[in-house]
């Protein structure tokens, strides 16, 4: 009989403390969504105290999952533990996961606590806790720098008061593998079967998925992780390698059994990099770009003879189809279209699959063959929910002969054109001008990335702006998608400047300004 190892993702939260991996709520659910459907046992959906964004996410989260368990953090202090509660009020699982620092460093300087104070309010935090729900979680916080005998006290007393999963978290990643297999053979020797071990590391030396495996075969049955490894810092464990590590190497790991659905890894990291704007490096394992691409002449070779002399891992394990490569042309129907976007993973009404469909067939009027990841890209866009107040009509960039660029802008707002132009020191200077002078809205451009979604010189190109449009609050981001990169740039800060009006209220308000800190 295999052992679950329990999936505990924490992107929602600790990958959100991640610089710049800003989720709004509506973003934040439909990544829960995508977290369910890959079969996440524990969704970290926030820290409900830290912010009035955090608690309304969690609160919708919870009313649409009816798998995964929803849970949020909580410090070891009642007002939180009462707000993940109520946030997580209409979920059908749910679990509160309250912590408190043990280190010797934590407890003197961070929290001015002594040892047997921070048992106490960790007793205290689980036994209220359990009043309000019955899956309560404890984390050591720091225990990897914490004494191990003043671990199993704080870990005897929370199992006494009520907590069923421990967590141990190498907060700074600090520890090599031996040492986490040492710590964690330790405790479970000591809690046996009292409760769920499970293990939280950081990435910060490069060994949080490797500290990670050493904890499973020690005893943890539970992983806390985040797709694409986002999170504090360098990051955290990496679900997807977790996961394809315990896949591929099931020799070594035949014991145990995930509830992952491994076809379901691609569209999530996917998601993920396209809400928060941050793309795994291109040869990041499992999921960057380079994972399953073979360079060189002798592996080319190798696998067009035998997949399998280069090839530990098949693409289509986590959801890249092979034969992708040209999926639907300029004759494909409506039909088609919408089975493919289905097949993809899409779930859209009929307008939005009309919508992307009419951009799908202007798509293969420029491009000559259009891939899975183009039609990812298009059928993406409709996924946001933002009110398009502005829209892009016409652009046109050329050169002065002083040397500046110039962009001729028209945009449509409630169905009429407006039209300006602006002189700039290169062209996207001059077009996000042009496009503020429309607006009568100026942005400051915090961010600029520009990729091409797949190869070739027809590639559709992807722009990610990130702007600020009022001084000193958090940055939007905005997506544009276009053959043409100028083109692709415009939409893009239209795309931010729409977010910024379907949010100003909120910017402006003392709540708001929370929120965003926290977004
Ligand atoms: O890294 C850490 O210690 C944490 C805890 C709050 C679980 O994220
Ligand atoms: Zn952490």
């Amino acid at each position: 009989m295999k052992e679950i190892i329990k999936i505990f993702d924490t992107t929602l939260r600790d990958g959100e403390q991640s610089p710049g991996a800003s989720m709004n709520i509506e973003e934040k659910v439909r990544l829960a969504v995508q977290l369910e459907k890959l079969g996440v046992d524990i969704i970290e959906a926030g820290f409900a105290a830290s912010s009035p964004g955090d608690f309304e996410a969690i609160r919708e989260i919870s009313k649409v999952l009816s798998k995964s368990c929803v849970c949020s953090l909580a410090r070891a202090m009642e007002k939180d533990i009462e707000a993940a509660a109520n946030a997580t009020q209409g979920a059908k699982f749910r679990r509160i996961h309250t912590f408190i620092a043990t280190s010797p460093i934590h407890m003197k300087y961070k929290l001015k606590l002594s040892p047997n104070d921070v048992v106490k309010k960790a007793v205290d935090s689980v036994k209220y806790a359990k009043t309000l729900v019955d899956d309560v979680e404890f984390s050591c916080e720091d225990a990897c720098r914490s004494d191990i005998g003043f671990l199993k006290e704080i870990l005897s007393s929370v199992i006494e008061a009520g907590a069923t999963t421990l967590n141990i978290p190498d907060t700074v990643g600090y520890r090599l593998p031996n040492e986490i297999a040492n710590t964690i053979k330790e405790l479970h020797d000591f809690i046996g079967n009292r409760a769920i071990l499970s293990i939280h590391c950081h990435n910060d030396l490069g060994l949080a998925v490797a500290n990670s495996l050493e904890a499973i075969k020690n005893g943890a049955r539970q992983i806390e992780c985040t797709i694409n490894g986002l999170g504090e810092r360098a990051g955290n464990s990496a679900l997807e390698e977790i996961v394809m590590i315990l896949k591929t190497r099931n020799d070594l790991f035949n014991n145990f059994e995930v509830n992952i659905n491994t076809k379901e890894i691609y569209s999530t990291s996917k998601l993920v990099s396209d809400i928060t704007g941050i793309r795994p490096q291109p040869n990041k394992a499992i999921v960057g770009k380079n994972a399953f691409a073979h360079e060189s002449g002798i592996h080319q070779d190798g696998m067009l003879k035998h997949r399998e002399t280069y090839e530990i891992i098949s693409p289509i394990d986590i959801g890249i189809e092979l034969d992708s490569t040209l999926v639907l042309g300029k004759h494909s129907g409506r039909a088609a279209f919408k089975d493919k976007a289905v097949s993809l993973g899409f779930v859209l009404n009929d307008n939005e699959i009309n919508n992307a469909f009419d951009k799908f067939k202007a798509l293969c009027d420029s491009k000559k063959e259009i891939f899975d990841d183009d039609l990812r890209e298009i059928l993406g866009e409709e996924v946001t929910h933002i009110p398009q107040v502005f829209s892009l009509d016409v652009i046109q960039v050329s050169i002065c002969s002083s040397g500046k660029f110039c962009a001729a802008i028209s945009i449509i707002k409630d169905g009429v054109e407006y039209s300006d132009s602006a002189l700039g020191n290169g062209a996207v200077d001059c077009i996000l001008k042009s496009i503020d002078r429309i607006s009568g809205i100026k942005g400051l451009l915090k961010d600029y990335k520009v990729e091409a979604v797949t190869s070739g010189r027809d590639a559709l190109a992807k722009v990610v702006v990130k702007v600020e449009f009022e001084p000193n609050k958090p940055a939007l981001i905005g997506h544009g998608l276009d053959i043409d990169t100028m083109s692709a740039t415009a939409k893009a800060y239209i795309g931010a400047l729409n977010s910024y009006l379907s949010m100003k209220d909120l910017i402006t308000s003392k709540e708001g300004t929370m929120l965003l800190e926290r977004i």
